[in-house]
């Protein structure tokens, strides 16, 4: 593997591997037998807001032996319209890898084709491979794996993350109901490229909740989307709360990969019934993308 930079192009035996690595990294973590960046610096340029990839990025690019560069995009001469081709051959010629959160999924292919670096996606428009990592890692260690279970997501039905999940239940084959208003839901030339039946798309909640194992919504309004909030409206009955989640199956969990809006996308009751889980999932991004970076290193 030389980046990680969508679930799409990632094959199911290299999705068990990094969730098979995590949890050993998981297990060793203050004990690690290797430092496999040692004498490395890792760029993070990040064009959006973070607190979970940001930090978990940063301690794990240390636990591995390596240096984390944080670099704002409002502080690098990027954020004053130097091109990612040109930033990314410079870089290129001075650090060892890239961590990249930003908009436009073109422009982390760009940077790792300029640069010549191993690059992670730490969250685009289209997919945040690295959180579906970690949420795959805490089904595992919840439910004991993804096979012959349910996933349900309730929400936005074609933001980074759930573009990430649909990608995840193709190449894993579980199945995936999403639920969402008409206007959020893939389009058709998505959903052809997807070519799976794994995925169903569908408008009503319930119908999507009913004997699902695994239960996941997201914000409605992403990163960049901010100045839609006529848009909220739309979300009317999809939010998660006790009463939606009363036809899912026992023993079902609930998965957010933060950070939440109560009283929005999920209620307070259930995120609160569900915290320890959903931060399991959180501290599950040190993890997993330690195993990125052991595999990048590796390559
Ligand atoms: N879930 C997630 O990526 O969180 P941050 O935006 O805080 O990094
Ligand atoms: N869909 C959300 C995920 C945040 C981690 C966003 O892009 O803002």
């Amino acid at each position: 593997m030389k980046n990680l930079l969508s679930i799409e192009e990632l094959s199911a035996a290299e999705i068990a591997t990094l969730v098979n690595e995590a949890t050993k990294l998981k297990s060793e973590r203050g004990n690690h037998s290797s430092q496999p960046l040692s004498g490395q610096t890792w760029a993070m340029i990040f064009t959006k807001s973070s607190t979970r990839t940001r930090v978990s990025f940063e301690v794990g690019v240390r636990e591995l032996g390596g240096f984390p560069m944080f670099l704002s995009s409002n502080d690098i001469q990027l954020g004053r319209g130097e091109p990612i081709k040109d930033t990314a051959r410079v870089l290129g010629r001075m650090v060892h890898g890239a961590i990249i959160r930003t908009f436009a999924q073109q422009d982390i292919i760009d940077f790792s084709e300029f640069s010549k670096l191993p690059t992670i996606n730490a969250l685009t428009d289209d997919e945040h491979p690295c959180q579906i990592l970690a949420d795959l890692l805490t089904v595992q260690e919840k439910l004991g794996g993804w096979e012959g279970k349910t996933f349900a997501f309730i929400g936005d039905g074609f933001s980074n993350m759930t573009r990430s999940w649909m990608w995840a239940a193709k190449k894993l084959n579980f199945r995936l109901n999403v639920a969402s208003p008409k206007s959020c839901q893939p389009p058709a030339d998505f959903l052809k490229l997807l070519d799976t039946d794994q995925v169903t798309v569908m408008e009503n909640p319930a119908e999507a909740i009913k004997g699902a194992d695994v239960i996941n919504t997201d914000v409605w309004l992403s990163m960049g989307q901010e100045d839609q909030k006529e848009k909220e409206a739309e979300f009317a009955g999809f939010q998660l709360n006790a009463e939606l989640l009363a036809g899912a199956a026992d023993g079902h969990i609930v998965l957010h990969c933060l950070p939440a809006y109560r009283g929005k996308e999920i209620s307070e009751e259930v995120l609160e019934k569900h915290a320890d889980v959903i931060f399991q999932q959180a501290e599950n991004r040190l993890h997993a993308q330690k195993a990125v970076l052991v595999e990048l290193a590796r390559a």
